[in-house]
């Protein structure tokens, strides 16, 4: 198969079109090629999708299937199903689980979950707080141009190698320092994510099978308990938690999931109860492979450690500032025992 991806230069993408060129398929990449460098075996045609005929370059080439990982502008997503989408036998658009209405429910599926408006003709495209919105437009953009050879995969938080956004990373950055570490909310609480290879192997087995679907990219729920004594099974370390409540922590001006200063990952409950909990039993049906939990940690933490485990990071508190929680916390625990 010849495999065309828009994008290719970082994390998702690269991903896609390194596993594709492993598979021994042929890969061409096609973005403006300055936020990194494409795969060992893809070619790189240049281009840039916000001119209107950006995708010219393209033009006389034949591809079997076409990956798209446009994250905000339903406009770039537009010239692209109409300057290919007449001659390719598959499509995958990246979408999100941004894209549905309700975060608290637990255990929703793709096929049936509610999801936001579309975003309006003239949105800003930039917006981030329309993330959602726009990715729900760029969907129905899709399938309104290729619905009858269409995937429609929506990833959750994508982690491993590769991984720039500093979230995931932060667990096995901390936990392979070992020691006492704080742990947010409850050990019953649950989290859910996808390994950057498992969502690339499955993008490329569903443009080999021809998968016309919508579905979610994430593992099967986990408990935090049971996720962080994995992950420190994994980087093999004392570490041992303190869990602390969420009230706590909220209190503290801690943020939750991602940000300078939070613990990322963790979302409050009960109102994010369905952000963590989706039912993927339908993707794993449709070929989603997850791999072992310890293969993850272990790869995100050599991630870690090649981008600098003691660099500032964008998202996390400092070893000192957990510390400071820490005291904080055992503080009041001491005082309401002696009350
Ligand atoms: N990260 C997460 O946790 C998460 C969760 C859910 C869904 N998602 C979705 O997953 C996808 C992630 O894709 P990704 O990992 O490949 O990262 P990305 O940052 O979305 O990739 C963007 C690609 O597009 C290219 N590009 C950017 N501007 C361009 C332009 N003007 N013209 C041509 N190409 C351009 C970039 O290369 P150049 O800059 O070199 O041109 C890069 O290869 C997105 O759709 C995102 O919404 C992510």
């Amino acid at each position: 198969m010849h495999l065309l991806v828009l994008g290719g230069t970082v994390f998702l993408s690269r991903a896609v079109a390194a596993e594709a060129f492993a598979r021994g398929h042929r890969v061409t990449c096609a973005a403006r090629g300055v936020s990194g460098s494409v795969p060992e075996g893809a070619t790189l045609v240049r281009v840039d999708r916000d001119a209107p005929n950006g995708l010219d370059p393209l033009a006389g080439q034949d591809f079997d299937a076409v990956v798209d990982v446009e994250s905000m502008s339903v406009t770039r997503v537009r010239r692209a199903l109409t300057a290919l989408g007449a001659g390719v036998a598959h499509w995958t658009f990246v979408s999100t689980c941004s894209v549905y209405a309700d975060n608290e429910t637990p255990g929703q599926r793709a096929e049936s979950a509610s999801l936001l408006d579309p975003a309006a003709d003239d949105a800003d495209e930039t917006d981030r707080a329309l993330y959602g919105q726009l990715k729900v437009a760029s969907e129905n953009a899709v399938r309104a141009a290729v619905g009858d050879r269409a995937f429609l995969c929506r990833p959750g938080l994508i982690v491993g190698p590769g991984d720039r956004s500093d979230r995931f990373g932060y667990w096995p950055a901390r936990l392979c320092a070992g020691g006492r570490f704080l742990a947010p909310g409850s050990p019953e609480n649950w989290v859910q994510f996808i390994d950057v290879r498992d969502c690339a192997a499955w993008i490329v087995t569903a443009a080999e099978q021809g998968l016309v679907a919508t579905l979610d990219a994430v593992c099967p729920p986990v408990r935090w308990g049971e996720w962080l004594a994995a992950m420190v099974r994994a980087v093999g370390s004392d570490a041992e938690p303190s869990w602390v409540p969420q009230e706590f922590l909220l209190e503290q001006g801690v943020t939750p999931w991602m940000g300078p200063g939070s613990l990322p990952l963790w979302l409050p409950m009960p109102e994010h109860g369905g952000f963590m909990t989706r039912d993927v039993a339908g993707s794993l049906a449709a070929g989603l492979h997850i791999r072992p939990l310890a293969d993850t940690a272990t790869a995100s933490l050599a991630w870690e450690q090649q981008l600098g485990l003691d660099r500032e990071r964008r998202t996390g508190i400092t070893r000192d500032n957990e510390g400071e929680l820490l005291s904080r916390y055992d503080e009041g625990v001491f005082r309401a025992r002696i009350v």
